[in-house]
């Protein structure tokens, strides 16, 4: 499993970055709006942080041409290498956006995934990752932990190149379940991967060891 942090709050990511095994940063424009930097400099900050790791870029163009240029924009204005990734949603100008982009060697992550079969026609198009979105599906009584099962049976099924990133997520109980459906890679939100990790048992027992422990060092560390 990959894990990502879908933030673009600089603050929290160099916090997470310095425990988590984090692989890469997702941002969409919401994200963005709500880190309250400008653009360039989230985007300046999450590469920085991030290093070698994937960043995951969504384009805001509804024309395909547009979205290309904005992606080979970004490529140039930020000096990214092959660890940029266009997010595009699953349009028919997306579709067209993702063919055009791989052919140009670009990275590319479907985005705004409800069906096995969007996702199934964006790997087709090329997308090296697609993004089913689990809790906006589990809010309209549809099945996200399904739609994610499907698309990683087809993957198999089909031999795809394509990764699913599991996105959208509101419980930790949802990261579980797409783990246990072989989701390639989960993005997600800093509050939760806080708590991904906590277990009041592992506090309990921690602080258990740290009692035993009182007086019976006699060596230095
Ligand atoms: C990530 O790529 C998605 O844009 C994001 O996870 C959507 O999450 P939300 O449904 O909480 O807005």
């Amino acid at each position: 499993m990959i894990y990502m942090a879908d933030t673009a709050d600089l603050e929290e990511l160099r916090k997470l970055y310095s425990f988590f095994p984090l692989e890469g940063v997702t941002t969409n424009p919401t994200i963005l709006l709500h880190s309250g930097y400008k653009l360039s400099v989230a985007i300046e900050g999450i590469q920085e942080l991030v290093g070698t790791g994937m960043v995951h870029v969504q384009m805001i163009s509804g024309e395909s041409d547009d979205m290309v240029r904005e992606a080979k924009k970004y490529r140039s204005y930020f000096d990214f290498g092959d660890n940029f990734y266009a997010k595009i949603p699953v349009t028919a100008n997306g579709y067209r956006a993702m063919r055009i982009l791989k052919d140009a060697g670009i990275n590319v992550t479907a985005t705004a995934i409800f069906t096995q079969q969007q996702a199934l026609v964006a790997m087709k198009a090329g997308a090296d990752f697609v993004a089913p979105y689990v809790s906006r599906l589990d809010n309209i009584s549809s099945h996200g932990i399904e739609v994610v099962g499907d698309i990683v049976e087809n993957i198999a099924l089909y031999g795809l190149n394509g990764k699913v990133l599991a996105a959208s997520f509101k419980t930790v109980d949802q990261i579980y379940r797409v783990s246990m459906a072989g989701a390639h890679s989960a993005t997600i939100g800093p509050e939760l991967l806080h708590q991904l990790i906590k277990h009041p048992m592992t506090d309990i027992g921690v602080k258990q060891f740290e009692i035993d422990a009182e007086g019976l060092y006699d060596i230095e560390f």
